[in-house]
């Protein structure tokens, strides 16, 4: 290049030194629409619109420009959306909503609008700027996801029903005798079951099962476990043919439920799943319940004076090794005596200062309630539960199962 030939080519720049003509190039490139309206003319019309419209919209330029911006809204456009727009214009603010479109095809999208008022230098609007993105995808993905949550909550409350339905609708009759339980599952559903039926007439049986984990999981597995334990002479493990004659039933001993119970439902690393429970056979006649621990939390026995003890067997939960050898225990109940048999969530609320309930607060608590009915004092435990974790929900399912001799058989 010879000296004097240099260009003289002039780049007007805006204010912040940005080349205009790069601002123009920015704007058209814009995966967004870009609009401009001119409220000074009637009916406040683009005056610009950037490719990134054209693209969103399917409109060309020469087709919208002169147009008020609403003839992007149809049928299905909520008025409430428009009405929020409408708004904003005339109090020359910011907005940004969300509304149905539709293309110039008819086909219908959401747009993702935000509208803000360009002002000059006195202050006074101009200008709106529009920019239109198409969020259809994320409201479609956010539509089936909202569908499937509903459709899961859906299955999730007609699954909690059914196991609400297997657990005892009211205790066996036995004079003198009282039954009682609370079942409170920490999600929809729970790991947790419990039954308390009448095997034969002077003999009551019961169990308390917690399934490791919680949710659909462990429900599905404590829904099977109730169907095993349903008192069904001729099919239940809780029943033995005899062996000189087939058709007469004996009560198989709880140690032996529990054994058979590990062999139908061994470990399964693929679950990782096994059970603790506590299964007895109460004798109503002679006040003895016979029964077999399997790592299950320790009963409690209230007496006539209020004192409760602890009775611990430590033994393998139900599923966990192949040849567990259970052994069962007997309690002899005395007039006025209660049994509570509970899951471990019963133990393990924390209060605000992050201490645990443990089994010296369950224990209280059904002392407390020593006076009061087998119920009202289930209530009671529940209630100091509750109240020992500042009414925050647990993370665990909890059970209750309790049964008690009045202190005047009839
Ligand atoms: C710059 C600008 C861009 C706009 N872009 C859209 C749009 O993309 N889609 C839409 O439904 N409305 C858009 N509107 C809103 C409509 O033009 C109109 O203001 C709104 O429907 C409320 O007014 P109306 O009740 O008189 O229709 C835009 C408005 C402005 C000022």
């Amino acid at each position: 290049m010879e000296y004097g030939e240099e260009t003289t080519e002039v780049t007007c720049e805006t204010r912040e030194g940005v080349p205009l003509d790069l601002k123009d190039r920015a704007l058209a490139a814009a995966a967004e629409g870009i609009t401009i309206s001119d409220p000074s003319l009637p009916d406040n019309p683009l005056i610009y619109v950037n490719s990134g419209f054209e693209r969103i919209t399917g409109y060309s330029a020469a087709a919208v420009l002169g147009k008020n911006c609403r003839f992007l809204q149809g049928p299905d456009t909520d008025p409430e959306a428009a009405a929020i727009i409408q708004r904003a214009v005339i109090e020359e603010t910011e907005c940004t909503v969300e509304i149905l479109n539709y293309r110039r095809d008819g086909s219908s999208f959401w747009n993702r609008l935000s509208i803000t008022p360009v002002r000059n230098r006195h202050g006074h609007v101009t200008h709106f700027i529009g920019v239109q993105s198409d969020v259809t995808a994320r409201r479609d993905a956010e539509e089936a996801l909202r569908l499937a949550n509903a459709r899961m909550r859906n299955n999730l409350l007609a699954a909690a029903k059914v196991q609400q339905a297997m657990l005892p609708r009211t205790g066996p009759e036995a004079p003198g005798w009282e039954f009682a339980w609370r079942y409170q599952p920490c999600d929809e559903l729970a790991g947790d079951t419990l039954n308390c039926f009448r095997l034969d007439e002077t003999r009551i049986g019961l169990y308390i099962i917690d399934v490791s984990g919680h949710g659909a999981a462990a429900a599905l597995l404590s829904a099977a476990l109730s169907r095993t334990l349903l008192p069904l002479p001729g099919q239940s493990v809780l029943y033995t043919p005899s062996p000189t004659e087939p058709s007469r039933r004996t009560i198989t001993p709880p140690q032996i439920v529990a054994e058979r119970l590990n062999q139908q439902f061994p470990f399964d690393d693929r679950t990782g799943q096994f059970f603790t429970m506590v299964y007895g056979v109460l004798n109503t006649e002679t006040a003895t319940f016979n029964y077999v621990s399997a790592g299950h939390p320790p009963l409690l026995l209230l007496d006539e004076t209020g004192d409760v003890r602890e009775i611990r067997r430590d033994q393998f939960p139900v599923g966990l090794v192949s040849e567990p050898h259970f052994v069962s225990d007997t309690i002899e109940l005395k007039a006025g005596e209660r049994l509570l048999l509970y899951t471990d969530g019963a133990t393990d609320a924390y209060d605000e200062q992050g201490r645990q309930y443990e089994t010296e607060g369950l224990q209280q608590a059904f002392a407390t309630g020593r006076y009061e009915t087998l119920e009202a004092a289930l209530d009671g435990i529940i209630e100091s539960l509750k109240q020992f974790g500042g009414g925050t929900t647990t993370k665990d399912d909890i059970s209750l199962l309790a049964l008690g001799l009045a202190e005047h058989r009839a």
